[in-house]
């Protein structure tokens, strides 16, 4: 893993460990396999709303920022209550979702693990692998079904810690480079990326920075729909972005790419003053 990337190109491109490829793949069948359950029956795996944040999500949101998907959240401090859940569902298509699932996120780990201690390590990051490894439970892997349509994801940088992007049906991806061009990037069969979100910015003090990035649709996927897979890869830091005054959002693209760490840092607030 070539972790001099983060700081020319922004992420890190890593060729897929032999022994993960198929379990991603198996994974990825069962969500899709899981997404042509009847709407009634998926909402039984869901968490609630996006403040409980896990499970299975519909979002159809109308307007500028319109956005027409599914998606599921799991994480292994939830997965035992949502496998007794998909148990109860009474078909098949939810209980090996969640067996798929399930052996997918502990497939991730080492690939995980190795990131962080490499980061750690390269960019001088004391005590990073531990704070990773030691959020493990909250690891959220997103699973995703975009129903087309013209911008499938506007540009943001993501919040949580550093974001793995494992698994995409279609091209679309993109991300902005530090001279604030937009450039495909390379997930595919053979290869993935790993790039710094908002935290790994301010764990960091500046010397990496949370990559933007987008999904445009391509005619293929406009009519067709896009499946992928993401995880967010959190840590504790004592500190979240602070959502309640700044929504992502707003900011232009690249907004972080130059900012003073000061400056970054005044976005964020102690962890337990969170409002949400
Ligand atoms: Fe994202």
């Amino acid at each position: 893993m070539n972790l001099d990337t983060l700081r020319s190109d922004g992420y890190v491109s890593v060729a897929y460990p032999a022994s993960l490829r198929p379990i991603v793949a198996q994974a990825m069948k069962s969500w899709q396999d899981f997404c042509t359950l009847p709407d009634e029956k998926k909402r039984l795996l869901s968490g609630g709303d996006r403040l409980r944040d896990f499970g299975y999500m519909r979002r159809q949101d109308v307007g500028q920022r319109a956005d027409n998907k599914e998606l599921f959240h799991a994480k292994l401090s939830r997965l035992d209550e949502l496998g007794e859940r998909a148990a109860l569902l009474g078909d098949k298509r939810a209980v090996e979702f969640m067996y798929a699932t399930d052996k997918f996120l502990l497939a991730t780990v080492p690939l995980i693990r190795e990131f962080a201690i490499g980061a750690e390590e390269h960019y001088g990051l004391r005590g990073f692998a531990k704070e990773v490894e030691q959020s493990q439970q909250h690891w959220t892997f997103r699973f995703l079904h975009y129903m087309g349509g013209d911008m499938l994801a506007h540009p943001h940088a993501d919040r949580g810690g550093f974001t793995f992007h494992m698994y995409e049906d279609a091209p679309g991806g993109e991300y902005l480079d530090f001279a604030k061009q937009w450039r495909a990037w390379p997930v595919d069969h053979e290869r993935t990326i790993i790039f710094p979100s908002m935290g790994l910015q301010f764990r960091s003090q500046g010397k990496l920075k949370a990559l933007c990035h987008r999904v445009v649709s391509t005619p293929q996927t406009f009519t067709a729909g896009r499946y992928s897979m993401v995880a967010f890869i959190d840590f504790a830091m004592g500190v979240r972005f602070d959502d309640s005054r700044n929504r992502l959002q707003d900011f232009d693209p690249g907004f972080n790419y130059r900012m003073s760490q000061d400056e970054f840092e005044g976005l964020f607030i102690p962890a337990e003053s969170q409002t949400v």
